[in-house]
């Protein structure tokens, strides 16, 4: 309905580089989320804890997390900056950053574990270490998918995960559960099972993640399949106001699944400036839904996601043109032009 909040997740500076074969510098990186952050975006995904030998565009995201800590770009409003971790070595890194810059961590040169603070060292107010304020896991609708992305089943997956949920919500800090694939496998073909993925929710809610987002991840979505996954979501008790859509526009359908999930009761998109993404473990799906079109249309029917379209489709051309790629949205283009 007209006048409904809608949050939109920009995932641009993880989903949008992961897949780009050149290195990008750390500076251009931290810059592009800096400029986001200057749009009106509250939540802007920032990088992945995972293997650098699988995906080696995230291999500095400590150091992009270590900036966010220390110096966070300036805002009238807190910005979530989410970080995926595929397993407990992954969140051990992202919290390694924090103990760096943890007032307990060092002192005469000696790291000491903040975990076990040294009571003469420890003021009487001690400043808490800072943390990443949200972090993702990411699971497969099929064990295909799965076995390629992450090198282990579904089931293997949820055991590896338990343990990262608990540890992370134990220090409060929330976690959002990615099920990728939830349209179409590039593997198995577009008939994944929705039971499968209802399943799937209803555990990784069970275990403690505060949203799910679906990932049709090779954009082989339609509005009738994803209308039907999002009833059989609905009639297997998974509440609409947990989930997230996160549609890649391989086949130019993701605005449409936007449309789709919203009609639904899903509040929460996912998208990224200028239409970049992709996975590398999904060869020919391209990008995200671009961020410009998502605004563009909730701005038409009369939902507000609370963000300046004109700032993000300057960032959305500012950051086609570091990369030397076409602008992926056309409604930044659009505006660019005029
Ligand atoms: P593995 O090879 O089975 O892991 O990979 P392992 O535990 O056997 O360890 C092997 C090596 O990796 C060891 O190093 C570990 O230390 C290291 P070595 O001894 O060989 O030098 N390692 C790590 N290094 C850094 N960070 C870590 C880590 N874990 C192990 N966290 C693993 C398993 C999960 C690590 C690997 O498969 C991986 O990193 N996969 C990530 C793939 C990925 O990032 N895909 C893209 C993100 S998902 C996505 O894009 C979909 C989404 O957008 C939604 C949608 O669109 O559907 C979210
Ligand atoms: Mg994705």
């Amino acid at each position: 309905p007209s006048g409904d909040r809608v949050r939109i997740v920009e995932v641009g500076p993880r989903d949008g580089l992961q897949n780009e074969k050149g290195i990008i510098p750390l500076a251009m990186k931290i810059e592009f989320i800096e400029r986001l952050a200057k749009t009106g975006l509250r939540d802007i995904e920032a990088g992945a804890f995972v293997s650098p030998k699988w995906v080696p565009q995230m291999a500095d995201s400590s150091r992009i997390l270590e900036h966010l800590l220390k110096a966070p770009p300036t805002s009238p409003y807190p910005i979530n900056y989410p970080f995926l971790v595929p397993n407990l070595k992954g969140l051990k890194a992202a919290l390694s950053v924090c103990e760096k810059l943890s007032p307990l961590s060092t002192t005469n040169g000696k790291t000491a574990n903040s975990h076990q603070p040294d009571p003469e060292r420890t003021p009487v107010n001690p400043v808490p270490a800072p943390q990443p304020t949200e972090l993702s896991i990411f699971i497969a609708a099929t064990d295909s998918f799965s076995l390629k992305n992450t090198n282990c089943t579904i089931a293997e997956s949820l055991t590896r995960l338990d343990p990262v949920v608990t540890f992370a919500t134990s220090l409060h800090i929330p976690i959002r559960a990615y099920i990728s694939v939830v349209l179409g496998c590039p593997y198995d073909g577009p008939h994944v099972s929705p039971i499968t993925v209802a399943d799937l929710s209803n555990k990784l809610l069970d275990m403690g993640c505060s949203e799910i987002s679906l990932g049709d991840t090779t954009g082989m979505g339609t509005a009738p399949r994803t209308q039907a996954l999002f009833r059989i979501l609905r009639d297997a008790g998974v509440p609409m106001e947990k989930l997230a859509g996160h549609f890649h526009d391989t086949y130019g359908q993701a605005l449409v699944n936007c449309a789709v999930a919203l009609d639904a009761g899903v509040r929460v998109l996912d998208s990224s400036v200028a239409g970049l993404g992709g996975c590398p473990y999904a060869r020919g799906a391209t990008g995200n839904v671009a961020t410009e079109e998502v605004v563009y249309f909730l701005q038409s029917v009369g939902m507000e996601p609370g963000v300046d379209l004109g700032k993000i489709a300057e960032v959305g051309d500012w950051v086609s043109g570091v990369l030397g790629r076409e602008n992926g949205s056309r409604v930044g283009k659009a505006l660019l032009a005029r």
